[in-house]
């Protein structure tokens, strides 16, 4: 077993956002991955490692395909899946992909040793909190996929490494529905993390600077367009 994250782990990808059977449909009759994908694919689910679920898989797809990004930014690479999703999809991008967790480090290595055949994927090693401020270059298209609660410290950070026109997608930011909830109704362990995410939507969805959409796919996506060189955060505390 993955040491790194138990069977209890995941909690809100266990707590749909969008009814069960309509879950299940995106998840069983969207195309599949096949290949090293699947294997992967496969490792994740039965480690209980918490990778994009399948409906998120078709949508990175379609907007890979659609976008085809040049620079891509990555927090939380975990085992590669999704790095190598959009490596697929996107193949004239390359990909920076940032992890601290070392058990998921070496995963990663190992799995972009074997598929990342046009060797468009460079691992760094460490917390976002460091690396963020050493980055250099600039990107189109940055996946946020880490701890929650520190999307919001990451943001002006990344806002000033993503072009103009460039995008951002947020992931899981519903906390099973408890976004949605007033806060003394959310789990006390949960609230850091809902705090967190609240300051997030506060800074972004009515942001003069930026055009916001909420999706429902898995435990939720936010995904942000930079539309000026200037984007202003508000100083919430
Ligand atoms: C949900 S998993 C990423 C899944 C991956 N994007 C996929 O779909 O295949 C989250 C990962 O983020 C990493 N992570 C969380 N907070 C981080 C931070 N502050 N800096 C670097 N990595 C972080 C964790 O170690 C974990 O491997």
């Amino acid at each position: 077993m993955v040491e790194s994250y138990s069977k209890n782990a995941n909690h809100n990808m266990r707590r749909p956002v969008v009814k069960e059977e309509i879950v299940e449909f995106l998840r069983q009759r969207q195309k599949q991955v096949t290949g090293s994908l699947k294997e992967l694919e496969n490792f994740a689910r039965k480690e209980n490692i918490p990778i994009i679920p399948h409906e998120t898989v078709a949508y990175f797809r379609f907007l890979m395909e659609t976008i085809q990004p040049k620079n891509i930014l990555e927090i939380g690479t975990a085992i590669g899946f999704s790095a190598l999703l959009m490596a697929q999809h996107a193949p004239n991008a390359k990909i920076k992909t940032i992890d601290r967790n070392p058990e998921m480090i070496s995963f990663a290595k190992e799995n972009f040793a074997k598929f990342d055949s046009r060797k468009q994927i460079t691992l760094l090693e460490g917390d976002a909190v460091d690396i963020l401020s050493t980055l250099t270059g600039t990107y189109d298209f940055v996946f946020m996929d880490s701890a929650k609660s520190k999307y919001i410290v990451f943001l002006p950070e990344i806002l000033k490494h993503l072009e103009v026109g460039g995008v951002v997608v947020l992931d899981d930011v519903f906390q099973g529905g408890d976004i949605a909830k007033d806060i003394m109704e959310v789990r006390r362990g949960q609230r850091t993390i809902y705090r967190g995410l609240q300051r997030l939507f506060e800074a972004t969805l009515d942001n003069p600077g930026l055009t916001a959409s909420l999706i429902p796919l898995g435990d939720g996506i936010l995904m942000l367009r930079k539309n000026q060189a200037e984007v202003e955060l508000p100083d919430i505390d």
